[in-house]
């Protein structure tokens, strides 16, 4: 009986080890230790064994079955790894290879300058007020008390919107209008900037574009006087293009301010000395201000005996290419993902 166990264990031990799948190994253990097997007839004989030899029999086959079970077990593992490995090599799975990398978005430059900026005189206090795209002459001419005749009305220069309720309407020339829609709507004192877009009938150039930014700032109450003006332009300067920059105000002319100015910053490239990015001058112009004009508060019905006040306009666009050195206003609208991946 012995013999004959040894010699089924080694038929199993010889099948098992060729077995390559799970569904082999099912068959086998069916053949090897199932019912029907060898074993299973063995164990059918017990019966008819004397009760003395029976457990030694007995214990003979059960350690047979338990050693082709083991056999089974071990077989089962190393096919799961082999299959593991086959499904590797299926997928053709390099672990060597390095992981995709997904393009990130990024702020653009102009949005970049622009909270810069809005942060400057949000930190000096001043609230950020929203203007409007589309405007009517009320608010980006009449009120901010420039003539009928003004040649910045001209049809050349403004795009007019045609409405049905008739002309008057157009796409904002300056932010300037926001100062008018907030003195409509809250009374001094105010202390406010608002940035947006404005339009101007222009052509593409490298200073040009048709579309830019502007940030407006307006302060209105009692005892502004230009000294603050001054200081505020000032603070902000030096904040936004470093402790060394200075800035200097020149005589202007703006319809809605009296006395106006432009303010030139000193060149930050070159210090003053004089390069291509100041024309040599040493200077370079990035906003015009003044206080506003008395004519203004009167057609707001803002009382101007009592209150005076000071605004400004920056070129958002101009204050990025400046600190960013970008030498053609058109990059900043071309949406080219060269440009653009150097600001994330
Ligand atoms: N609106 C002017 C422009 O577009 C800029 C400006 C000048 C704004 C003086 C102001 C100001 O608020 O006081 O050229």
């Amino acid at each position: 009986m012995k013999e004959k166990l040894d010699a089924v264990l080694g038929k199993a031990e010889i099948e098992i080890a060729k077995a390559e799948t799970y569904n082999d190994l099912l068959n086998l253990k069916s053949h090897f230790v199932g019912k029907k097997s060898e074993l299973g007839d063995f164990m059918k004989t017990l019966g008819s064994l004397s009760p003395e030899e029976r457990p030694a029999v007995g214990k003979l086959i059960n350690d047979t079955k338990v050693a082709i079970e083991q056999l089974l077990q071990s077989a089962e593992e190393r096919i799961n790894s082999l299959d593991y490995e086959r499904e590797v090599k299926a997928a053709q799975f390099d672990y060597t290879m390095p992981g995709r990398s997904y393009q990130r978005g990024a702020l653009h430059p102009l949005t970049i300058i622009q909270q810069q900026m809005e942060d400057v005189f949000i930190s000096m206090g001043f609230q950020v007020a929203d203007g409007f795209d589309v405007e009517d002459e009320f608010h980006v001419f009449d009120a901010l008390n420039t003539p009928a005749d003004h040649p910045s009305r001209n049809l050349a220069d403004t795009f007019y919107v045609e409405t049905s309720q008739g002309n008057g309407v157009l796409l904002t020339t300056q932010t300037s209008a926001a100062q008018i829609r907030v003195m409509e709507n809250y009374k001094p004192p105010i202390r406010i900037i608002s940035p947006g877009r404005a339009y101007r009938n222009d052509k593409f150039d490298p200073t040009h574009s048709p579309v830019f930014h502007q940030l407006e700032g307006l302060v209105v109450d009692e005892n502004v006087s230009f000294k603050d003006l001054r200081d505020t332009i000032d603070i902000f300067v030096k904040k936004m293009f470093g402790h060394d920059c200075k800035s200097r105000f020149r005589p202007h002319f703006f319809p809605f301010t009296e006395p106006s100015a432009e303010i030139d910053i000193s060149c930050f490239n070159c210090g003053g000395k004089g390069c291509s990015t100041c024309k040599n001058s040493g200077w370079i112009e990035i906003a015009g201000c003044g206080m506003v004009d008395p004519n203004v508060f009167d057609t707001l019905g803002i009382d101007s005996e009592k209150y005076t006040g000071f605004a400004f306009g920056f070129g958002i666009d101009r204050t990025a290419m400046l600190k960013f050195r970008v030498p053609d206003i058109r990059i900043l609208f071309d949406n080219d993902l060269r440009f653009l991946t150097q600001f994330r």
